[in-house]
């Protein structure tokens, strides 16, 4: 799809069809307002009729206004003016978008000029474009579907003439958090035989080279001569080699210290030993979202050309039963040397994590964030809308919060309170690699905790956050939006 600014009348634009607001009450947008008077009050009459009041996300399509240029308009409700907010904007967009008929290749769009409080046109626009773009993603963009081309090719977007300049910077921006978030939904979409860790390497390796990333991809005799004996442990269990991925886009100034990204990858999840019941099973393809959210990150800040530096970390491997896999009572030795007893072969995200939280140490990051699905725990304490939050440092977890608000892809506080730490003792290694039921996504954060000890460190529990279930099932392409956020903040420092 084609995006475009645009300024100028809304009667003059020929387009398939032009996108106009009506708030609740029947009360027309500026461009609405102007469609109404060219065409002898044509939407008012409509209005009136009691077909369409303005709610929020409600459409209304109308045919052949006289003297509009355009062949369709298609009216949006905004809901009520007093609460209309970025949320509500989005909200308005994605409706429309989706609610645009078969024969429209080319809309024009009036949103992005509606007043919003503490709402720039950058802004406006960026995420206008991010929606449209997450609200027109095919699954056939990975053409194992075959699905039937979209139709809609170009959107133009509509601004006042003096917002142009701040408009085509937020098409920029909208366009690189939309590819990159596109690119994190396709990967976990992609089924686990073909997205294995093998695959995610080369996808590593190719925007590396689209984008001038430093890249490594290490195999299992190099992970082993790291002395990753966690990672491994997990990795032996199935016949797919692992892969070490070390990503590094360096555009800030030489001597900034680096951000740090950790993805979780778990090309599939079937618990190993302790096997995950059968039910659903399927959506484990989805347990290396957290590897997808830095390749998608990397994706978007590559587009945008960020000047700063910032290094990405995906450990990645398949979690199988297997004659040679690890068994509940084995003790694993960390890459740290820290010995774990492995109670639940289920729990085997941290188990990978935490070597390439060891890893890290050697780029004296500034501060890393590890993403990862990693507990079921997560789901039950926060739900489906924030991502969990955890954080050894208030100022880094404070910074997360604000991108995540900044970008509607929202993350929530949680405890990483000393208290939960017993919870992990063993009498046999240095810890158990689970703490029981009570606050299992705490304890898994402080499992994460031991090994993240010498910079300030967050950590994201996306578990409920970076696909859906049921009829809509899909990866969501969270949290590429909140953390490229918190790139784009950080560069701008
Ligand atoms: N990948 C899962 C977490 C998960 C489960 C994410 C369901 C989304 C939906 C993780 O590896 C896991 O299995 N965690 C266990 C930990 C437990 C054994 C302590 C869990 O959450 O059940
Ligand atoms: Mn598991
Ligand atoms: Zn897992």
């Amino acid at each position: 799809m084609e995006f475009s600014i645009k300024n100028g009348n809304p009667e003059k634009q020929r387009h398939d069809c032009l996108i106009v607001g009506v708030f609740e009450g029947r009360k027309l947008s500026d461009a609405a307002k102007n469609l109404d008077g060219t065409s002898s009050k044509a939407i008012s009459a409509v209005l009136k009729s009691g077909d369409m009041e303005g709610k929020l996300g409600t459409c209304l399509l109308l045919h052949a206004l006289t003297s509009v240029a355009a062949n369709r308009i298609l009216l949006v409700g905004l809901g009520k003016q007093t609460e209309f907010g970025e949320k509500q904007y989005r909200q308005a967009v994605r409706a429309a978008i989706k609610a645009l008929p078969k024969g429209v290749a080319n809309a024009g769009i009036f949103l992005a000029e509606l007043a919003i409080k503490k709402s720039d046109t950058h802004s406006k626009v960026a995420q206008l474009v991010e929606v449209a773009i997450d609200a027109t993603y095919q699954v056939n963009a990975i053409k194992l579907k075959k699905a039937e081309p979209l139709a809609l090719e170009k959107i133009a977007i509509f601004v006042a003439k003096t917002d142009s300049a701040q408009a085509e910077a937020g098409l920029k921006h909208g366009l690189a958090i939309g590819a990159g978030v596109s690119l994190a939904k396709d990967l976990g979409n992609l089924p686990p035989n073909i997205c294995t860790p093998t695959y995610l390497g080369k996808q590593a390796k190719a925007l590396a080279k689209t984008y001038g990333f430093k890249v490594e991809v290490l195999e299992k005799e190099e992970i082993e001569k790291l002395g990753m004996g966690s990672f491994l442990g997990v990795a032996q269990g199935s016949i797919e080699p692992p892969r070490f991925i070390v990503l590094q886009h360096l555009k800030g100034d030489k001597k900034q210290k680096p951000t740090v990204l950790v993805g979780k990858g778990i090309t599939f999840d079937t618990g190993g030993i302790s096997l995950k019941p059968g039910a659903d099973m399927d959506e484990m393809k989805y347990d290396m979202c957290g590897a997808a959210s830095v390749l998608g990150t990397f994706k978007a800040i590559g587009e945008m050309d960020l000047a700063i530096n910032v290094v990405g970390l995906i450990a990645t491997c398949e979690n199988m039963p297997d004659a040679g896999a690890i068994k509940p009572g084995d003790i694993l030795t960390s890459m740290a040397g820290l010995t774990i007893e492995v109670l639940n072969t289920d729990a085997e995200g941290r188990l990978i994590l935490c070597d390439a939280l060891t890893y890290a140490e050697r780029f004296e990051p500034s501060a890393v964030v590890d993403i990862a699905t990693l507990t079921g725990a997560c789901v039950i304490a926060l739900g489906h809308h924030p991502s969990g939050l955890f954080s050894n440092k208030d100022a880094l977890a404070a910074e997360l919060l604000a991108a995540g608000e900044m970008a509607h892809d929202r993350a929530w506080h949680m405890p990483l309170w000393e208290e939960f730490q017993t919870q992990l003792d063993s009498n046999f290694a240095d810890m158990a690699n689970i703490g029981g039921r009570a606050g299992g996504s705490i304890t898994a954060a402080c499992f994460l905790s031991r090994f993240a000890k010498k910079y300030d460190w967050a950590h994201l529990d996306i578990a409920g956050t970076a696909w859906k279930s049921g009829k809509e099932k899909g990866g969501t392409g969270r949290p590429v939006p909140l953390l490229t956020t918190f790139l784009v903040n950080r560069a701008a420092k």
